[in-house]
């Protein structure tokens, strides 16, 4: 697989929870390549969600990586457990980590591949030096908590120079996109270079998860 290819992660946050085995094999028979999993803390986002023994859960039935988003305040106390717990890429918010460098050097140690969350007002600049120990650059066009929000067009700008930045540093990094991302957004965020996207509502929303992520991808 070339690191152009698009990957779609629907976010189970969309999802009937009550049917959640049976959501995930929904998504991976419709085309699903990443499980995108919202881990939301109440803390650093106003919105409780769902932790380590549901990750574990996860990992039994998903056939697809997990992509576990940790909106939490204190990812540094977390990050071992995740991946024991199967997560297979995990993102932080440069917002929540302090020590960035160091959190992201544990996660790659653990076994994981690390990601870094850039809320809609922090600028791409704030992770320049520690670009190339990410696997992967999270853009958030939803202020982070919720489904169902608005894609904020201004995060494309920051897409096209996050991208410059990674070609111009020779780097494989993937830039994925978080919030409001449907049919009518995908162009315009593929075509500013991201290569991963989040779709929550537009997949579970669907009657046909199989179309919806065939129009996502494009
Ligand atoms: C928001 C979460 C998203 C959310 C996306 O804080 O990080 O992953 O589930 O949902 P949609 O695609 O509906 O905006
Ligand atoms: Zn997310």
């Amino acid at each position: 697989m070339s690191c152009r290819d698009v990957l779609i992660a629907p976010s189970i946050l969309a999802s009937d929870f009550a049917r959640l085995g049976a959501e995930v094999a929904a998504i991976e028979a419709a085309g699903a390549d990443l499980v995108h999993v919202d881990v939301m803390d109440g803390h650093f986002v106003p919105n409780l969600t769902i932790g380590l023994p549901v990750v574990s859960a996860l990992k039994r039935v998903a056939s697809r990586p997990l992509d576990v988003h940790l909106m939490i305040t204190d990812a540094d106390r977390y990050l071992e457990r995740y991946a024991e717990a199967g997560a297979d890429w995990i993102s932080v918010h440069v917002e929540a980590c302090p020590h960035l460098h160091r959190t992201l050097q544990r996660i790659d140690a653990a076994g994981a591949k690390p990601g870094v969350v850039l809320n809609p007002h922090t600028p791409q600049t704030a992770i320049e030096y520690v670009l190339d120990q990410a696997h992967h650059v999270l853009v958030m066009s939803v202020n982070p908590g919720f489904g169902g929000q608005r894609f904020i067009p201004e995060m494309l700008p920051k897409i096209e120079r996050l991208r410059e930045r990674v070609e111009a540093r020779g780097l494989a990094t993937r830039i994925e996109v978080d919030g409001g991302v449907g049919p009518e957004t995908s162009r315009r965020v593929r075509d500013a270079g991201a290569t991963v996207l989040v779709a929550g509502s537009a997949v579970f929303g669907a009657d046909d998860y199989g179309a919806a992520i065939a129009a996502i991808r494009g």
